[in-house]
């Protein structure tokens, strides 16, 4: 099966995880524009959405599904998105489309996070993907020295403002063996909103594109 094939199959396949009458957390991302798609064909299903980006928000309204404010509807039952990156335990690198503290927020509130990847996302150490860092923009230069400290070559990714008005750094040459640790530090660092690291909330669940679910 090709790679969009497999994006496709996972999209669909978390269907199956929407509650009935219930907001459900949508993130961003090609795989998830599969899972909008699918979403939009029982809508009548739901009461709507939030989510992650500007982005999906338009695709959303576009389908006729209302997207609400995060703040006015609490905790959501489940939360479906991509991701860059993912290890055995559930840990993820995201962030690969700039949206990565939304996704957090989305996460955080979520009862359960459906994770929708292929299969070429699936590696044993997390880290050939470059880690996406949300930066305040008058801290770049300073967060990029610090991560450098830390063993990392940040890259300032060019022309990329993010929906929250700040820039990111695209953290190469990592080998993350201890995911919790990293992102509990870097998180230290000030000036950085989020690490696009995903360990301290994981996924709970794994749809991946050629049929397999941990
Ligand atoms: C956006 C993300 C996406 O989930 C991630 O980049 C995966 O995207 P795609 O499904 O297009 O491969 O984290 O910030």
């Amino acid at each position: 099966m090709d790679i969009d094939a497999q994006k496709r199959a996972a999209g669909e396949a978390a269907i199956e995880f929407i509650e009935d009458k219930a907001v459900i957390g949508v993130g961003t991302g090609s795989t998830v524009k599969y899972f909008i798609d699918a979403l939009a064909r029982v809508k009548h299903r739901i009461d709507g959405a939030v989510s992650s980006s500007e982005q999906s928000s338009r695709l959303l309204e576009a389908h006729g599904i209302k997207v609400f404010d995060p703040n006015a509807v609490g905790e959501i039952p489940v939360y479906i998105d991509g991701a860059d990156e993912c290890d055995p335990q559930r840990c993820l690198i995201k962030g690969g489309g700039a949206a990565l503290t939304r996704e957090k927020i989305l996460a955080a509130i979520a009862k359960k996070f459906v994770c929708i990847v292929d299969a070429h996302k699936c590696v044993d150490v997390l880290g050939k993907f470059p880690l996406p860092v949300e930066v305040i923009p008058m801290a770049r230069s300073y967060v990029a020295r610090e991560i450098q400290r830390r063993g990392g070559t940040p890259v300032w990714r060019a022309d990329c403002v993010t929906d929250n008005g700040n820039w990111i750094l695209d953290v190469h040459g990592l080998h993350i063996e201890d995911p919790l640790k990293l992102e509990s530090d870097w998180n230290q660092i000030t000036g950085v909103v989020t690490v696009g690291l995903f360990a301290h909330r994981p996924a709970d669940v794994v749809l991946v594109g050629d049929g397999r679910r941990f």
